[in-house]
């Protein structure tokens, strides 16, 4: 299961982080307030795509008008991730914007970066937040004083990206490089994603 491997890798922490799933007319997510390394099926909340609860033993996560939101507003997104990776947060917290293009996985996986200021967490007002980079294609969201959110088609894709979030963040931490430092120039970055189409 996808949030345990999300907890067993340091992708986030006690009993931070949550993860759903759209299927057809339902969202599959992660109850609230437990450790993601002991989730099994049984303890997965069946919602409805308006938020309602349709079915589970727990309440679902808090932050469940997020993932809503954001499968509301992008018909592409059917996985949505939430998680507290340590360097991306560092990012988050500190306001410093990655340089997406130092990496070729990353510019393929992140681009492009939507960096949302603080929000109380679980609210509207937080899942209201994500409208400006939902618009504008991103997948990768930073948020201020709190942590990160990925979304993808599939499992893979949005574990994928979270996974090059945290490691671009550990690097540029490393490097000490910020966007316009040791990236990789616009036009190579252009011509090696025109190889993969
Ligand atoms: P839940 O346990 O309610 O999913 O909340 C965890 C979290 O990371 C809140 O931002």
């Amino acid at each position: 299961m996808y949030s345990k491997l999300l907890w067993d890798r340091g992708l986030t922490e006690g009993t931070g982080g949550n993860v759903s799933m759209r299927q057809d007319d339902s969202v599959f997510i992660t109850p609230t307030s437990m450790i993601k390394h002991f989730l099994t099926d049984e303890d997965i909340v069946e919602l409805a795509t308006d938020g309602t609860k349709v079915a589970g033993k727990y309440n679902p996560s808090s932050e469940y008008k997020m993932h809503i939101f954001l499968y509301q507003n992008n018909p592409d997104v059917n996985v949505v991730v939430h998680a507290h990776p340590p360097y991306a947060t560092a990012a988050a917290v500190a306001g410093r914007e990655l340089p997406v293009n130092m990496l070729p996985e990353s510019a393929l996986l992140l681009t492009p970066i939507t960096y949302i200021p603080y929000q109380m967490p679980g609210s509207q007002g937080f899942a209201d937040a994500f409208i400006n980079g939902i618009e504008k294609g991103s997948n990768v969201f930073l948020l201020g004083n709190h942590g990160v959110t990925v979304t993808g088609k599939t499992m893979t894709e949005a574990f994928a990206r979270i996974e090059t979030l945290e490691f671009l963040s550990r690097v540029s931490f490393l490097t000490g490089a910020e966007p316009g430092t040791m990236e990789i120039p616009d036009d190579q970055i252009q011509a090696w994603l025109a190889t993969l189409k």
